[in-house]
């Protein structure tokens, strides 16, 4: 039975959530890396939920919500800072090693040539841009955690065209996209689950 976990929210059904899926389909957001750091311990991870929260040059802010069971979420937790990277389009090699393994497992940053913010996060130098973010709020929704963060310090690295979901559906093998759909869907059962039992304790 479908539910929505909350007796104010409407269950959905497959017409609507087509319809609602199709309008997450007019727009092609960028592949953003962040990659973060708490002593030693050091990751990335790839992530699409981020969002410029000021338009206030000297007071800039983003938006990024991070699933709760991923390794970079541990390493943001812990030192409340993080480091976001815009990719260049012909990176899909930071898609393998961020976006389908997990730090859990594998020292993700290990063979790779990295910099250094000026407050010592690690920072990945093929990228195109990057900005250093210090975390000021945030909210647990349930499978992700959503952070505020100032953005401390940042600068474009090179000119190119940047990595968008259209540009990894269209160029990536179809073994990586075969396990970026396996990983999807395995991420949406975890995070379903996490959803409805949030929704069901604020409920009480
Ligand atoms: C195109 C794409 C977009 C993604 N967007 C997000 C996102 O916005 N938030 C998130 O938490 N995970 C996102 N992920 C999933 C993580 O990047 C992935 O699960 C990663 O392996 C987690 O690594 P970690 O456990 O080392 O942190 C995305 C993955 C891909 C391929």
């Amino acid at each position: 039975m479908v539910t929505s976990g909350s007796p104010s929210i409407p269950a959905l059904d497959l017409a609507n959530q087509a319809a609602i899926d199709a309008v997450f389909h007019l727009y092609d957001p960028p592949l953003w890396l962040v990659t973060a750091r708490a002593g030693k311990d050091r990751g990335g991870c790839i992530a699409t939920s981020v969002t410029r929260a000021s338009i206030v040059p000297d007071l800039p802010r983003i938006l990024i919500a991070i699933a709760q069971q991923h390794y970079t979420w541990q390493l943001i937790e812990s030192s409340d800072e993080f480091v976001l990277h815009l990719l260049a389009a012909d990176d899909l090699a930071a898609v393998a090693r961020f976006g389908l393994l997990s730090g859990h497992t594998h020292n993700k940053l290990a063979g790779l040539k990295l910099g250094k913010t000026p407050r010592g996060a690690p920072r990945y130098e093929q990228a195109v841009a990057w900005l250093g973010c210090r975390v000021e709020t945030r909210q647990t929704i349930g499978d992700r955690s959503v952070y505020l963060a100032a953005i401390t310090d940042g600068g474009v690295l090179r000119q190119a065209p940047l990595l968008t979901v259209s540009r990894l559906v269209q160029d990536a093998q179809p073994e990586q996209i075969a396990e970026i759909k396996r990983l999807y869907v395995r991420d949406q059962h975890i995070d379903r689950a996490a959803i409805l039992l949030w929704r069901r304790d604020r409920a009480r």
